[in-house]
């Protein structure tokens, strides 16, 4: 049980924050960030396979932070941790994250991702209802969502903005335009202090290893072959996990209920030539006698469906709320190489038999060359 904490005026900052799917890549960044700033926190995650209390090893004893195993659909129990912990803010991480387990079981995107999201926000209703005036105006649901729901660009497209309409071409995208859909409409219909944000591809260190980057730094690691899908020309617009945190943050501090803020990073990147990248800096920090590591890359069947090119125009979160990006994506990747190479312990904690079975379902045949 966290200790009674008064909220301090710091530019009427939330002291304490409810944030579910909190031991995932994204959402322990944020916890962390939180709690050294002095934050409260609560974090109520379902521990799926992405999900990992290694995460949040480091909080471990602290008394400003509280882990609840549960789920965001269990209504009734998401009730009695908002009566118990009264919090300034929920910020909703959780989710079914990755496009390729969408493809092959799409139902468990719409459980969680919809159904899961809807639940929560109606538990946050009920709740929020009875506050009294002042806290139930200062409240926030901040929503976490992806430039994945606008869908596809062509080269040359200009960049996603907030008016850009969503099109979402996978299960993944298509639920999580649901769950913004019902995150606004609680918005617009209840009047619920909701924020949305849409970031883009996030990397950084304890990123669960089946997304592109921390695939092929653990696949590099031990000398076996780097998946590329298609022809390995299709673009994302890669952002470090530390200034998508730290644009929550400011979204929470500063943002207008109602609103969604795009995030992006400005590092628009082939694939093949962020894999390159990855390649030339474990060539330098952990050089192989066998070669350069690119000599690893293969390509294998394409994703279906698989979206050319994601942009996010981030004008209006820098403008309005003075956002920034810290990170260069190069000096950043570097960094993410060596954080791997330093925590293989951690890596090797996350490959578990069920990661194994996962590798074997989606590159059935990781070495054929197209
Ligand atoms: P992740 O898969 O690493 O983390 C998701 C977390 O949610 C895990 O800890 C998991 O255990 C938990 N979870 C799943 N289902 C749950 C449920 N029903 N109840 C409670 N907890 C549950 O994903 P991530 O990359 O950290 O993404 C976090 C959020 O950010 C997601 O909503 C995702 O859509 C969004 N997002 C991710 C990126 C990215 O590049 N990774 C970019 C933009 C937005
Ligand atoms: O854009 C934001 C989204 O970024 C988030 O909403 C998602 O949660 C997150 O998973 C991510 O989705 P992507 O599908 O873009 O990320 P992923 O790391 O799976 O793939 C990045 C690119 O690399 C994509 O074009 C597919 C390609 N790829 C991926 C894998 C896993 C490969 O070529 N080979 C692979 O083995």
């Amino acid at each position: 049980m966290i200790p009674a904490i008064s909220r301090r005026e710091t530019g009427g900052a939330p002291k304490k924050y409810l944030v579910t799917g909190g031991a995932g890549f994204i959402g322990s960044c944020f916890v962390l960030g939180a709690v050294s700033r002095g934050t409260a926190t609560l974090t109520l995650d379902k521990l799926c396979y992405s999900g990992n209390l290694l995460n949040l090893l480091s909080l471990k004893d602290n008394p400003l932070h509280r882990f609840e195993r549960g789920d965001i659909g269990d209504f009734s129990f998401i009730l009695s941790l908002l009566e118990d912990f009264r919090p300034d803010a929920l910020i909703n991480f959780a989710a079914e994250s990755h496009v390729d387990r969408s493809i092959l079981a799409p139902e468990d995107f719409v459980r969680t991702n919809v159904l899961g999201t809807h639940s929560l926000l109606a538990a946050v209703l009920a709740w929020w209802k009875k506050l009294p005036a002042g806290a139930a105006e200062k409240f926030r649901f901040l929503h976490v969502s992806t430039d994945e729901v606008f869908g596809s660009l062509r080269a040359g497209e200009p960049a996603f903005t907030e008016s850009t309409p969503y099109a979402p071409n996978s299960p993944y995208s298509a639920s999580k335009a649901a769950s913004d859909h019902f995150a606004r409409a609680y918005h617009a219909t209840y009047g619920l202090p909701v924020l949305i944000t849409n970031c883009s591809n996030n990397y950084g260190p304890r990123q669960f290893p089946e997304k592109l980057i921390p695939l092929v730094i653990a696949r590099a690691m031990r000398r076996e072959s780097l998946p590329l899908y298609g022809n390995g020309e299709n673009i994302r617009d890669w952002l470090h996990v530390e200034d998508h945190c730290a644009a929550i943050k400011l979204v929470l501090n500063r943002g207008t209920p109602g609103e969604t803020y795009n995030v992006g990073g400005q590092a628009e990147r082939r694939n093949i030539d962020v894999v390159r990248t990855v390649c030339s800096a474990l060539d330098e920090l952990r050089p192989h006698p066998d070669g350069p590591y690119a000599g690893l890359i293969r390509f294998v069947a394409d994703r279906a469906g698989h979206d050319f090119r994601y942009a996010v125009n981030s004008a209006k979160i820098e403008r309005e709320l003075g956002w920034k990006r810290k990170f260069g994506f190069e000096q950043g990747l570097r960094e993410t190489v060596l954080w791997y190479l330093e925590n293989p312990d951690w890596l090797a904690a996350v490959q578990s038999g069920a990661y194994r079975d996962w590798i074997r379902k989606n590159y059935p045949d990781p070495e054929a060359v197209s």
